[in-house]
């Protein structure tokens, strides 16, 4: 009698229930901010442009539509411009607390630099590994020799397959390659990895970069309750070959004085870390540095190989400086660097939104009030594309960093490696990565698009990243020195 009379009563509860519900979405301070009316009742429509990769453009899209304070769902809002950047990332020093999206970036289950929530726990971390990836320590030749030489191996790989029957280099899987040997050289010296080179190195990186965990990965994140069938039905992505190297190298002896791992080691003698903290840090800051620089290297260099006269143009004015100063220090190239910030201002490797919560009592970003607990964030891609700051925002034009006029501005919104405590560890070797196999190829070559390139260079989202959507990018390298 009890359970007919309840099965009878269950639908009108129900029904009352997403009826306050729905009252409650209405009457919050975040119904009255911009954005599409839907998205003050439901975040599924947010959630089916992230589960088909296109999160970034339609939040792009948005802010168009509807200026730089943009709600998303009931409980999120994205802003775009340098002010909410500052508020977001960069009040109290590393800003607001990262969410729990930050999660599915454990490694062997451990939290990392990157996966730690709580700002107290991330600055004792960052304290004693920073000095590793400071530009003084990267500047030293036993780091910029290793990178070279790796720069080196990457333009012999795409000379060798210019020669062959193809007559073109794919540079996608190249610069992948490129992009671990510099990340492992920093981290493991005298165990990274020769990936341009070596068979074995070779396969690791295609198992770290060509891969697709989207669905299951934001499956996890929505629904953690329901992790043992998410993985029943997507079992987690295997990456013995990357697991088994990292394990083992951040298990060897005298590893060289400026790797982070001779830091690591040390620190874990010094403390009472968790066994597997070493090799968890180590596999987060590989993950960190493999894409991303493959990226951004592979949408630049198609830029500049593209056949149109501003491409050829703006190749032909860096050969001319590289080819006017031979031994000048790479960090002091004007174009170059123009090149290089040009290239993470277009095509940022992390375009995508970075999630804070505002903190408990709320706060004010870009005029408006938002409720603590509320998710907070901006993303590269639209920040970095404001007309106001970067006129013709859609048009690779190195030249606009050469312009003193403006330059603060431009400074304060270029968000490429995010900004504040939480910013790019990575940033330095980064830009010493790029600049130096960008000076190894350009000094001695010009680079075409192949006529065999037919693959897609739209970027496609990834779970915080994004990559050339075909991974594939098909070059002719002519040598002219
Ligand atoms: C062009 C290349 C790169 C770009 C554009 C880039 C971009 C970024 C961005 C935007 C963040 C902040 C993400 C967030 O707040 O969610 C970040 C964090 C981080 N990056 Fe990079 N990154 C690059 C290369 C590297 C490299 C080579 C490493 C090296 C090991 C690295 C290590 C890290 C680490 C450890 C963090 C976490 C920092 C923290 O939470 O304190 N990155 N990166």
């Amino acid at each position: 009698m009890v359970i007919a009379y309840t099965t009878w009563l269950l639908p009108y509860l129900l029904a009352v229930a997403a009826l306050i519900r729905i009252i409650l979405r209405l009457q919050s301070p975040l119904a009255k901010l911009p954005g599409p009316r839907y998205t003050a009742l439901t975040s599924l429509i947010l959630k089916y442009h992230e589960f088909t990769h296109r999160r970034t453009l339609y939040i792009h899209h948005l802010h168009q539509k509807y200026g730089p304070v943009v709600r998303l769902a009931p409980n999120e809002v994205s802003f775009s411009t340098a002010d909410a950047l500052k508020e977001i990332y960069m009040s109290g020093g590393s800003g607001y607390d990262k969410t729990e999206f930050y999660s599915l970036f454990t490694q062997f289950k451990t939290r990392t630099l990157f996966s730690t929530l709580p700002r107290a726990d991330h600055s004792y971390m960052k304290r004693y590994m920073a000095d590793r990836y400071a530009n003084t320590s990267i500047m030293k030749p036993e780091v910029l020799d290793g990178v070279a030489s790796h720069a080196k191996d990457f333009l012999n790989k795409c000379l060798e397959g210019c020669a062959g029957a193809d007559g073109y280099a794919d540079i996608y899987v190249y610069l992948h390659c490129f992009a671990l040997d510099g990340v492992t050289h920093q981290l493991f010296h005298p165990y990274g990895t020769h990936a341009n080179r070596d068979e074995k190195d070779f396969r690791l990186m295609k198992e770290l970069s060509y891969h697709d965990s989207l669905k299951s990965n934001f499956a996890l994140y929505y629904m953690p309750w329901a992790s043992d069938i998410i993985h029943y039905l997507s079992p987690p992505k295997p990456a013995p070959l990357s697991n088994d190297y990292v394990l083992k190298s951040s298990a060897g002896s005298s590893p060289s004085p400026f790797s982070l791992l001779s830091k690591l080691q040390a620190q874990a003698k010094a403390t009472s870390m968790p066994p597997r903290y070493v090799p968890a840090e180590c596999k987060d800051h590989l993950a960190a540095g493999v894409d991303t620089t493959g990226d951004a290297l592979c949408f630049l260099m198609y830029q500049l190989s593209l056949s149109t006269s501003e491409s050829e143009r703006i190749q032909g004015l860096l050969r001319k400086e590289l080819a006017e100063n031979p031994s000048t220090p790479f960090d002091q190239l004007p174009y170059l660097d123009a090149v290089v910030k040009e290239g993470l201002r277009c095509f940022p490797p992390i375009p995508m939104s970075t999630p804070r919560y505002v903190p408990s009592g709320g706060s004010t970003i870009e005029g408006c009030f938002i409720p603590g607990g509320t998710i907070v964030s901006c993303q590269a891609y639209t920040v970095q594309k404001d007309p106001k700051v970067f006129p013709q925002p859609l048009d690779f034009q190195p030249e606009r960093w050469l312009d003193a006029q403006g330059e603060v501005e431009r400074n304060r919104w270029f968000f490429a490696f995010g900004v504040g405590g939480r910013g790019c560890l990575g940033r330095h070797l980064a830009i010493a990565e790029m600049k130096l196999l960008l000076r190894e190829v350009y000094s001695q070559c010009r680079t075409k698009v192949s006529d065999h390139m037919h693959s897609d260079m739209e970027m496609e989202d990834q779970i915080i990243a994004s990559r050339p959507k075909g991974q594939c990018c098909k070059l002719v390298f002519e040598k002219i020195v």
